[in-house]
């Protein structure tokens, strides 16, 4: 079953069917104003922080709502319907409506009984507050009169859980009034004697509001109940069944934003209004109010803006092969859902609820290597920030505070952190994955300086990127287990694998081996020939004791437990095949030839499912060591035997570097949300955005996909795709492209920014082979192997790959 189908020159996901199988969400804004709208108009807002600063009410895990809603009423006949399809829910025999979610905005049009509605909703660029704008058309044969009511349910108190759970308190403290034309919510009104911003008891007055532009307010209410009416719902409130609202204004309880306005149109006329959401007070909210005088312009002024940052973002690599799916993601949603994780974390959703305090290490370094070839310089910023909290002796801070303080902060080694974050120790892995990041970042842009810049570490002193680099190399080397592999510490990658502070990794003992080889690069670009030697003897030994000590015949085992048990054994009666090894083991290097095909020749047998590689089998049930805490989750969910997306980026880069491009590409459509657009009932979730993870082959739900947007899958398959399948890889003195494709792609197209220069490469594949380089022509000229070193780069650079 399908519901909607991509728009790919709009960069548009068109949602045809509003009966989806879960809320479809997308992002406005950002997180300094940041908003999310289901396709039924659910969700809710903030200002800087989902956890205190929320304005907009949602009821998680519940019916998607309460939302952004914009009754309409036919005042002749008395019926009423939604702009979107919810809350009213009108027959869809009689309402047919399509949700357009596109680039930081969304657009639902519907039409019901002659009217026809665009219901556009958008956070302005670089603004702190939001727009619901409305055009109506009257597409009948009659003058129409209607009363078009819009509807905001602010919460009682900007913390999101006082919110929710102090009724007694949050109920208390807020009031609305009307002015001219808007609702002002006021939290703690009655502290307004106050000077602004002084606190009184730790609180301060909170002033939001809810305006209608571009028609006058003709009715109004701010207060919930009334609005609703006592057994009434979102579907049919009193106040829009009514065709007038009251006036009732809030004094405790529950306040709102509900504006009402008369709308007449003679046939085929149109009128826009809009209605105006921020947290702001009066005088800010009245020179908002100003802007939108000439609403449908300054909205259609205001939305081309956004269309164009966002496409002018995404534009940066596009890529044209014969797999739709492929390219849809890669140009516009897989690329949309990096920036996405790349800006808010995992700060709000409607599975995160708001209350992260920060970013989490890997995470945030993980998600940057998701738009490092769209836009190196956001990335640039995002990497020294994530540098500034490392700690001097190399390891990242588990948990990154939103206010953190480089060189001022307090680490794992003081109590004072643990109980504020909750994370007690190191993690083995997090400073791992600057490697990459960091890398891919150099490579990317050539902007090889930055090895020099000072940064500072979190708790005190300041190094040089380079040292920085060395000092996470320090953590690890200075950390080591029995074998002489890393220590497990708190975890690794994986949350729900406790190998024990002195258990050892597979996992993290290839990423350090990586690690290794890149800052090898590093030391050889700075000529520091003595490091490079003392790296080349610690690689080649950490390298001996992987492979006498994690190889198990046909695959990689996961580590050891701090007591010495094995994990990951072939005899193991649960959990002896597991996925990050194999795939980790390629991506290292590490893997011989013979043992990474043996290896990921595995994972295909054991591990593979319709719907990807499962992240490891038999699911934890009986036989959990006491550090399996996968074990506490369903068979088949999320780390117990679930498909974990992220790791799917993982596995299409292993086989790509491999050269096995039919193994890449299956591997990308099992779990790519654009091929399972016509699934859409068994993967539930947007099929234009990742999730956390699909429910493996152990659940009755395989192929149910959980958790959307804010996962680092986004990143990995980006790489995965972009590096692996495309095979466009930088270094530090230009470009090796090496793609892995699928036999029958017999060419690809890709436009590519590179360091200033536009590069359009054309891949041939005349013979139907997997990957290889028969020549490779620059502006003509044949260059050795499949490699472009930068100084063959013109302004505009023809690139010609033939693979076969
Ligand atoms: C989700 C976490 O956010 C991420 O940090 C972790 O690596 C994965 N779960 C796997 O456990």
């Amino acid at each position: 079953m399908k519901y909607g189908y991509f728009d790919d020159t709009k960069r548009e996901y068109v949602i045809t069917r509003p009966d989806t199988p879960a809320p479809w969400a997308n992002y406005l804004g950002s997180p300094e104003y940041g908003a999310l709208i289901s396709n039924n108009a659910g969700g809710y807002s903030f200002a800087k922080s989902g956890a205190n600063g929320r304005i907009l009410r949602y009821i998680f895990n519940q019916f998607d709502q309460p939302g952004r809603y914009m009754y309409i009423r036919d005042n002749k006949t008395q019926d009423y319907w939604s702009a979107s399809w919810q809350p009213v829910g009108k027959d869809l025999e009689a309402y047919k409506s399509e949700c357009h979610h596109g680039t930081a905005y969304t657009k639902m049009l519907a039409d019901y009984s002659g009217i026809h509605s665009e219901a556009l909703y958008y956070v302005p660029l670089d603004q702190t507050y939001e727009v619901w704008n409305l055009r109506l058309t009257n597409q009948s044969a009659e003058d129409r009169e209607l009363t078009v009511t819009g509807y905001a349910e602010f919460t009682n108190n900007n913390n999101y859980e006082q919110d929710q759970i102090n009724l007694q308190y949050s109920q208390f403290i807020t009031r609305t009034e009307f002015h001219e034309n808007r609702i002002r919510h006021v939290i703690h009104g009655n502290l307004d004697w106050a000077k602004e911003g002084e606190e009184v008891d730790d609180e301060l007055v909170i002033d939001r509001f809810f305006a209608l532009t571009g028609a006058t307010v003709d009715s109004y209410c701010g207060d919930r109940e009334e609005f609703l009416g006592r057994y009434h719902g979102y579907n049919n409130p009193q106040g829009v069944e009514k065709g007038q609202l009251s006036g009732e204004m809030c004094y405790n309880q529950n306040g709102c934003g509900a504006l009402s306005t008369v709308i007449r149109l003679k046939p085929n006329e149109t009128k826009d209004i809009a209605f105006l959401v921020g947290m702001k007070g009066n005088k800010e909210a009245k020179e908002i109010i100003v802007k939108y005088e000439n609403t449908t312009q300054q909205c259609e002024k205001e939305l081309n803006e956004l269309i164009t940052y966002w496409h002018g973002r995404l534009s940066h690599f596009q890529v044209q092969t014969p797999s739709a799916e492929f390219n849809t993601m890669i140009n516009t949603w897989n690329a949309y859902n990096c920036f996405i994780t790349f800006i808010w974390s995992r700060a709000a959703s409607f599975f995160y609820c708001g209350l992260r305090n920060g970013y989490g290490y890997r995470d945030t370094v993980q998600d940057i290597q998701g738009i490092i070839h769209l836009a190196p310089e956001m990335a640039l910023e995002k990497i020294r920030f994530m540098l500034s909290a490392q700690v001097d002796n190399g390891g990242g801070l588990p948990l990154v505070k939103f206010n953190h303080n480089a060189g001022h902060e307090d680490t794992p080694e003081d109590a004072s952190y643990v109980k504020e974050t909750g994370h007690p120790e190191y993690r083995a892995d997090d400073a791992l994955w600057l490697f990459p990041t960091v890398y891919k970042y150099l490579a990317e842009s050539g902007n090889m300086e930055f090895l020099d810049e000072v940064i500072p570490f979190a708790n005190k002193d300041e190094g040089t990127v380079y040292e920085h680099l060395k000092r996470a190399i320090d953590f690890s080397m200075n950390r080591l287990g029995v074998h002489g592999m890393p220590a497990g510490l708190y975890a690794d990658w994986n949350d729900c694998l406790r190998l024990g502070k002195n258990g050892e990794s597979a996992f993290v003992a290839l990423q350090f081996y990586y690690a290794m080889d890149i800052i090898k690069r590093c030391a050889e670009y700075k000529k520091d020939t003595q490091y490079g030697i003392y790296l080349d003897e610690k690689k080649n030994m950490l390298g001996k004791i992987i492979n006498e000590c994690c190889w198990n015949e046909d695959r990689f085992i996961r580590g050891y437990t701090q007591t010495g048990e094995i994990i990951g054994c072939k005899t193991d009666p649960e959990a002896n095949m597991w996925l990050n090894p194999q795939s980790w083991a390629v991506i290292s290097g590490l893997a011989s030839e013979e043992q990474a095909d043996t290896a990921l020749d595995t994972v295909y047998q054991r591990l593979n499912t319709e719907y990807g590689a499962i992240l490891m089998d038999p699911p934890y049930y009986k036989h959990a060591f006491e550090g399996a805490l996968a074990v506490i989750y369903n068979a088949g969910s999320k780390e117990n035997a679930g498909i974990f997306s992220q790791s799917q980026g993982w596995i299409i880069l292993a086989e790509a570097l491999r050269g096995h491009g039919d193994r890449a590409f299956t591997y990308f459509m099992e779990n790519a949300p654009a091929a399972q657009n016509e699934k859409a009932d068994i993967r539930k979730l947007e099929p234009y955005c990742y999730g956390q993870f699909t429910e493996g082959k152990d659940s009755p739900h395989f192929g149910r996909s959980h958790v959307h947007w804010l996962t680092g899958t986004a990143s990995t398959i980006m790489v995965g795709c972009v590096e692996g399948i495309l095979g466009m890889r930088p270094d530090f003195s230009g470009l090796c492209i090496s793609p892995s494709i699928p036999k029958e792609w017999d060419t690809f197209t890709a436009k590519k920014e590179f360091r200033g220069k536009h590069l359009h490469i054309q891949v041939y594949n005349h013979n139907q082979k997997e990957s290889g380089c028969v020549e490779l022509l620059v502006n003509g000229e044949a260059m050795k192997g499949n490699y472009i070193p930068f100084e063959k780069m013109t302004e505009n650079t023809d690139i010609v790959l033939t693979i076969s």
